[in-house]
């Protein structure tokens, strides 16, 4: 049971105090679990700023996931309505993403060594959210399956969306009940692969912009090119991060580093978004 209390600066009721267990907002938002999952591996005060930041990130890339899910969901059922609401939420979500770089954008190579080596072989290239998300982008390898064998859930998660449709596919499939003409080795593609861009898809968006560039297919793909700068804007913006922090030094993961990166960031989301243009 809880009480109001009264204010007595503002003599307006105040929110309630007492509760018998733990409080609504803890039960719902489990902000104590939350707040008690950081455990910094050195004495550095900034290795805080690294890992709460990583942390976040982890969160946002879990709510796109959902959120692109959700938008897959929506043109398997030839829900339009449904899944640009989805797709905006996550261009939101993605800008926020972004912004949340800012507390490691400026670290010298002497402030990041102050923790680096209490990493050890631990890398963001072992994130297996952020593989649930080129996954869902159509950016498909059973490579990145491997790292996580040791852990059940994980790599059952990740072999399942794996197999999955990625949201590209479901936008194609979308637009050939439409009437668009999408090949059919696209349609029948084994989903399990790196999407390969296609002529004729190429084609079907090009001739969209062209011709009907208020219609629906043009406003889906210009949702998909947003999703596909900001991801983009990502992996810049982490590559650019990484080059202030170490310069061309080996990543904890293993890689050569900035030069594996910038080979990784150099790629387009939706290849055929961005050659279309080109023809328009
Ligand atoms: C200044 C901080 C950071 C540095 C210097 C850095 C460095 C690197 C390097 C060198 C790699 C290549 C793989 C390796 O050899 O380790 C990498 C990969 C990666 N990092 Fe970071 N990273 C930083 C922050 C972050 C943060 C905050 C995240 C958020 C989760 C993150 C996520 C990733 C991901 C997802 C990859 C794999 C990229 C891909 O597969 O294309 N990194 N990072």
């Amino acid at each position: 049971m809880s009480h109001a209390v009264d204010d007595p600066e503002a003599g307006t009721q105040a929110p309630h105090l007492d509760f018998e267990g733990t409080t609504p907002y803890e039960d719902y938002v489990q902000a104590d679990v939350l707040t008690h999952l950081q455990h910094p591996l050195s004495d550095d005060p900034g290795e805080m700023a690294f890992l709460v930041t990583t942390q976040v990130m982890e969160l946002w890339f879990t709510l796109i996931v959902h959120e692109w899910q959700t938008a897959a969901q929506c043109l398997r059922q030839d829900d339009l309505p449904g899944a640009m609401a989805a797709l905006k939420r996550s261009t939101y979500e993605l800008s926020s993403l972004n912004a949340s770089w800012e507390p490691l954008a400026h670290l010298t190579p002497a402030q990041f060594n102050s923790y680096r080596s209490a990493l050890g072989e631990g890398s963001g290239f072992q994130s297996a959210m952020y593989r649930r998300m080129e996954f869902l982008l159509g950016e498909k390898s059973a490579s990145m399956l491997v790292p996580h064998r040791g852990a059940p859930r994980v790599h059952a998660e990740l072999e399942k969306a794996l197999h999955e449709p990625s949201l590209y596919d479901e936008v194609l499939r979308f637009l050939a009940r439409r009437g668009e003409e999408i090949p059919a080795d696209v349609l029948d593609r084994d989903v399990s692969k790196l999407y390969q861009p296609d002529a004729q898809v190429e084609t079907v968006w090009a001739d969209a912009y062209a011709q009907r560039p208020e219609g629906e297919v043009v406003r889906l793909g210009e949702a998909l090119t947003e999703v596909a700068e900001l991801v983009w804007r990502w992996r810049n913006d982490h590559l650019v991060a990484t080059r202030r922090a170490m310069g061309s030094k080996v990543g904890t993961g293993g890689s050569a580093g900035v030069a594996w990166l910038e080979k990784r960031a150099a790629k387009n989301v939706f290849p055929e978004l961005w050659t279309a243009r080109s023809r328009v």
